[in-house]
Formats: C-alpha cells, sequence, structure tokens
C-alpha cells in the first residue's frame, strides 16, 4: 500500500498509459521548473524551538477569511477523466473528506453541477476568454454552481511548449472533453496575412490585459484570486486593482521553463503586498515539511497539484483521501517538532539555509 505521496507517484506511474504519464508529469521544455520546484524546498532547512509547548496544538487557520482544518488545499488540474472513471467528482469527495478546499478547473471534464452537490468549499479557476461576455458565462455558471472564490490563472495566455506531451503522442481522448468550454461560443479565428505571426496575431490577440481584469473584478460577485504570479510589482498592481488573494506559482513548471521556483519568491511578494492580502503558494509540494516551509516564509495556504492526481489514478477517492491526509499528517508531526503548536507559530525563524540534496 502506497503511503507517502512519493509511493502515490511510483504506483501511479505504473497505471497510467505513457502518454497521459507524461501530460500529467511533463513540464515545459527540458522541465528544468518542475526540478527546480522540488530541489527548492530541499535547500530550505528547518530551525526548532526546544522545549516549546504543543500539546493541544492543531493545523486549524483561516483561508480568505474563512475557517479551515488545515491550509492545504486541491490545485486546479484539468481534465480528471484522464486518471479515474470518477474525475474531478472523486476529487471533489476526496477533498470534501479531508476538510480541504478544492479549486475547479475551468477545463474541468465533469460539469460544475454534479460537483455543486458534493459538500464542501469550493472555489473556480478561470481562463479569461476572448470574449468578455463568453467569460462571464463561465463566471456566472461557476457561482451559480458554489463557487466562493474565482482563481483567474495568469500565467499562461497561451500554451507553452510541453516536449515530453508531445513526444509521447499526447491527445485527448474522445470520451474526455473540457465540458464547460465545449457549449461556448467560439471566437471567429482571426485570418492571418503574409508575414503576420500564429502567436501575435493568432493566439495573443486573445491574451487578457489589465483593463480586462479591472472589469472582471468589478463584475465578479466572489473575490477573485490571482494565480501565476511571481514579481512583487504584479503582486502590488494586482492588489491595488481589486485582486483579494495572490497564488505565487509557476503552473508546476508546464508553461515556461526557467521559471524560478515559487518557494524562492513567496517571501519576496509576502512583503511586497504587506499584508494587504493573503499569498498563496503552489509547485513541488510533496512533504509536509514543504507546507510548513511555505507558511515559514508567509503563505496563507499551499495548493497542491499532481500528487492528488497520483492518489486519484491510484485508487479514486480514496486515494486522493490518503494523499491529502498523509501531507496534513506530516504537516503536524513538522509542526510539533519544530515546536510550534498552531499555525500562527511558524514564522520565518523556523527556517534557515540548507544546502539540499536537491530531490
Ligand atoms: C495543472 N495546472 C492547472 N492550472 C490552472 O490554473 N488550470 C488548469 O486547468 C490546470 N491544469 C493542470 C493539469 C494538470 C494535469 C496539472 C498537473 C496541473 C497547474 C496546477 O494548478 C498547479 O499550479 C501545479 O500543478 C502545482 O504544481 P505541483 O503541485 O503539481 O508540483
Ligand atoms: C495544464 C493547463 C491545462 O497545466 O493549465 O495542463
Amino acid at each position: 500500500m502506497p503511503v507517502t505521496l512519493s509511493d502515490f507517484e511510483i504506483a501511479a506511474a505504473k497505471q497510467l498509459s505513457p502518454d497521459v504519464l507524461a501530460y500529467l508529469e511533463g513540464g515545459a521544455e527540458a522541465e528544468h521548473s518542475v526540478a527546480e520546484n522540488r530541489a527548492a524546498f530541499a535547500r530550505i532547512g528547518l530551525l526548532p524551538k526546544l522545549l516549546a509547548p504543543c500539546a493541544g496544538g492543531h493545523t486549524r487557520t483561516r483561508i480568505l477569511g474563512a475557517p479551515a482544518a488545515h491550509p492545504i488545499i486541491v490545485a486546479p488540474m484539468a481534465f480528471q477523466h484522464l486518471f479515474h472513471p470518477d474525475g474531478e467528482t472523486a476529487t471533489a469527495m476526496a477533498a470534501a473528506a479531508q476538510d480541504a478546499r478544492m479549486v475547479l478547473s475551468c477545463q474541468t471534464s465533469t460539469p460544475p453541477e454534479d460537483i455543486a452537490t458534493i459538500p464542501g468549499r469550493r472555489w473556480f479557476q478561470l481562463y479569461v476568454q476572448g470574449d468578455y461576455d463568453t467569460t462571464m458565462i463561465l463566471v456566472d455558471r461557476a457561482v451559480t454552481c458554489g463557487a466562493q472564490a474565482l482563481v483567474v490563472t495568469l500565467d499562461a495566455p497561451i500554451n507553452g511548449l510541453r516536449d515530453r506531451e508531445v513526444a509521447a503522442g499526447f491527445e485527448l481522448p474522445a470520451d474526455v472533453r473540457p465540458v464547460m468550454l465545449d457549449v461556448l461560443p467560439q471566437p471567429p479565428r482571426p485570418q492571418l496575412q503574409e508575414g503576420q505571426s500564429v502567436v501575435f496575431d493568432g493566439m495573443m490577440v486573445f491574451a487578457p490585459t489589465w483593463a480586462d481584469l479591472l472589469r472582471l473584478i468589478k463584475d465578479c460577485p466572489v473575490p477573485v484570486i490571482i494565480k501565476g504570479c511571481l514579481r512583487p510589482a504584479d503582486a502590488t498592481r494586482l492588489i491595488e486593482a481589486g485582486a483579494q488573494g495572490i497564488i505565487v506559482s509557476n503552473h508546476g513548471g508546464r508553461v515556461l521553463d526557467t521559471l524560478p521556483a515559487p518557494i524562492t519568491r513567496l517571501a519576496g511578494v509576502v512583503n511586497a503586498v504587506a499584508g494587504t492580502a493573503p499569498v498563496y503558494l503552489d509547485g513541488g509540494v510533496r512533504r509536509g515539511s514543504d507546507v510548513f516551509k511555505a507558511l515559514a516564509l508567509g503563505a496563507e495556504a499551499v495548493l497542491v497539484g499532481r500528487p492528488v492526481m497520483h492518489g486519484l489514478t491510484v485508487n479514486g477517492a480514496r486515494g486522493a483521501s490518503q494523499v491529502l491526509r498523509r501531507l496534513r499528517d506530516e504537516l503536524e508531526v513538522t509542526m510539533a517538532l519544530c515546536g510550534c503548536a498552531t499555525i500562527a507559530d511558524i514564522n520565518p525563524d523556523a527556517v534557515t539555509d540548507f544546502s539540499g540534496t536537491g530531490s
């Protein structure tokens, strides 16, 4: 039986077809960022406080102002039917069982109405569409289905180059569809003239602008959180524009290679935002000690991606639930051994430089 997140990763790799595995694990180009996301956590050491009273400690906290049992959130991930016949439904059940928030991807392969019947707090991840009214169709549907916040992903206005995925010949099977996007009106494709660029004239014409984001924040009935920010100056401008949270992320290394590991950028963003909004982190979280390190450097909570899909692959809702539970158990042990009885006790003085081995 798999126990650690690494065990689940190995077990999932044995079960998935090579092309789906390449889609799940793969990153952009040479996958330096994928590796660095994990290596960067290993370069941070822990500094326990001795004899700190920890009896009665707990992981309870607040996320976006609401009570939470612990600071672990399921990251938005597309097309979960690729990994298990129960898809997003199983992930939502696992999240509910573990008191974890789940972010439903706007590329969900399960209708949000089906997920809405499952208990639990959920956020909805949005890719801004080329047409504003079309974007708002998605937002309205998500909010009607109970989304309590909108996570707007800004780090992937176009797809990156995923060499491993292409080499493996990954294609979406006919029975796994982005069911929310499939029913949207499609904007007319621009007719490219001789000498025009597919990227700049064909695709970036649909990319969101600051004006689009301001309008979206004004019209959105739930708080807007921005995913994919690595620069302090972007973070402060986003908060000034009305965003109510920032997710420091490099999209799990899946979009643009050699983006730095989010854990190395977190403190800079936290410092710039200066308490005006919560800051979250994702990318490479595989241990409870990684969660601890992110909180020590100022994150309110972390999001976890691939490991939840490893659990889903191996054993559906139960496997995803085991992954979330294990991460929380490891966080509790780390807290106790570091002398932190509560999440509020996890401060920057709990971490230090460490010449880790890189994995
Ligand atoms: C993702 N991610 C993602 N992000 C997003 O904003 N919208 C999406 O639809 C998806 N889809 C998606 C699919 C799959 C298979 C993976 C693995 C990831 C990125 C995700 O939310 C998150 O940023 C990273 O996965 C975090 O890194 P780790 O935890 O996987 O290392
Ligand atoms: C990905 C896109 C769907 O990371 O966000 O696969």
